[in-house]
């Protein structure tokens, strides 16, 4: 765990950049520091790895000052990823990458196989290592920004707005990839932003800061983004905050409904393969027998977003759960996937779960005389 206990820095000019601040960075898990610029963001960060000295207060790692430990060996225990990378641009990607092995006196080609492991890893081909990084796309130098960073295997990740320079597309296949190597990694992470969709995307626990790194509230994403602590967060946090839950929930919150009798969604039939797999939605009260696409989502893998979306594609108004081999497990009604959002994680659908079967056969029935009466037959 890293702890900042009572740690500020005033610069010799007498500017203070962060005044008595207290926070705890858990071990294992992803704390974003968001806040507008100058706030000291950067300044908290370098402080963990004696960039920065504080002019009061100690940051402790694992409960040793970090005053008392010598900078090199400290930063030997912690990866550091700046925005643009930072990469050596005379040095080859793989070079770059293999730069903490070889200052640990690696033989080149331990450093070298290590270095092609971790490019691996974060996803670049085998022959970007010989390339050099102007060679390069900025969300390509990014990962190598990463990979150089993990090189050494450091416990402690911190990570100063690296994707901030990329466009959304790359920013957000970046964002998807840290989180895949978090969840077999298990770093402690420390990650600036000014970016509250990355924060909230990204963090295990969220602290938004003011001047003088001043907290103005930690939460874990769901928390800050339904009950912000104040006014000013709740400004910062944007008008569709309620929203963003969307593409942040696992689709799995939501209390999905067996398949109803007959497979009937009000005046809609389910049509689906012997295999159970969804074939179409048969308009029942239509002369011709048309199928209408089935939109569907896999409640394990995908977000709310995606639920939401096959929801509001369905001409019978329900989204249809998929299991792995695509085959039509139950149904959510626009509502259900609603409620999901509003509710605590992990609530909704567990309250499902602990109904008996009366109880759900009960739900699909509600969700046919929703589809029946609702915006539900779309034309
Ligand atoms: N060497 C320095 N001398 C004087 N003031 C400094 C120095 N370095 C930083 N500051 C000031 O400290 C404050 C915090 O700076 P810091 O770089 O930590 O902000 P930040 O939150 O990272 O901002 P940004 O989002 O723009 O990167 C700012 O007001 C900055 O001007
Ligand atoms: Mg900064």
């Amino acid at each position: 765990m890293i702890r900042f206990d009572g740690a500020g820095k005033r610069h010799p000019d007498g500017t203070i950049a962060v005044e008595g601040l207290d926070l705890d960075v858990p071990t294992g898990r992803i704390t974003v520091l968001v806040g507008p610029s100058g706030c000291g963001k950067t300044t908290l960060l370098r402080m963990v790895n004696r960039m920065v000295e504080p002019t009061s207060g100690r940051v402790l790692l694992d409960g040793t000052d970090v005053a008392e430990l010598e900078p090199a060996k400290l930063r030997r225990g912690i990866g550091y990823v700046i925005q643009q990378a930072g990469l050596f641009p005379h040095r080859r990607v793989i070079d770059n990458v293999a730069t903490v092995p070889y200052l640990l006196g690696w033989d080149r080609k331990k450093a070298r196989a290590r270095a092609a492991e971790l490019l691996e890893l974060v996803g670049l081909a085998p022959e970007t290592g010989k390339r050099y990084p102007f060679q390069l796309s900025g969300g390509q130098q990014q990962r190598v920004g990463v990979a150089r960073a993990l090189a050494a295997d450091p416990p402690v990740l911190l990570m100063d707005e690296p994707f901030s320079a990329v466009d959304p597309v790359v920013r957000a296949g970046l964002q998807e990839e840290l989180l895949r190597l978090q969840s077999e990694l298990h770093k402690t992470v420390l990650f600036v932003t000014h970016d509250i969709e990355e924060a909230v995307r990204l963090g295990d626990q969220v602290v938004v800061l003011r001047e003088h790194g001043r907290i103005a509230q930690l939460a874990d994403p769901h928390t800050l983004l339904t009950a912000p602590a104040d006014h000013g967060v709740a400004a910062f946090l944007g008008r569709d905050r309620g929203l963003r839950g969307l593409g942040l929930r696992p689709a799995r919150d939501i209390a999905v409904r067996p398949l109803s009798a007959g497979l009937r969604y009000g005046g809609w039939e389910l049509v689906l393969d012997d295999e159970r797999r969804p074939i179409g939605w048969i308009d029942r009260d239509a002369a011709t027998a048309a199928l209408h696409p089935v939109a569907g989502f896999h409640p394990e893998n995908d977000t709310l977003r995606t639920a939401l979306d096959a929801a509001v594609l369905s001409p019978a108004a329900v989204a249809v759960a998929l299991d792995g081999e695509g085959r039509a497990t139950g149904t959510a009604s626009r509502e259900a996937v609603l409620t999901a959002l509003g509710a605590a994680p992990g609530t909704t659908a567990h309250g499902a779960d602990a109904k008996d079967e009366a109880g759900a056969k009960d739900g699909a029935a509600k969700d046919e005389a929703a589809a029946k009466d609702g915006a539900g037959r779309g034309r």
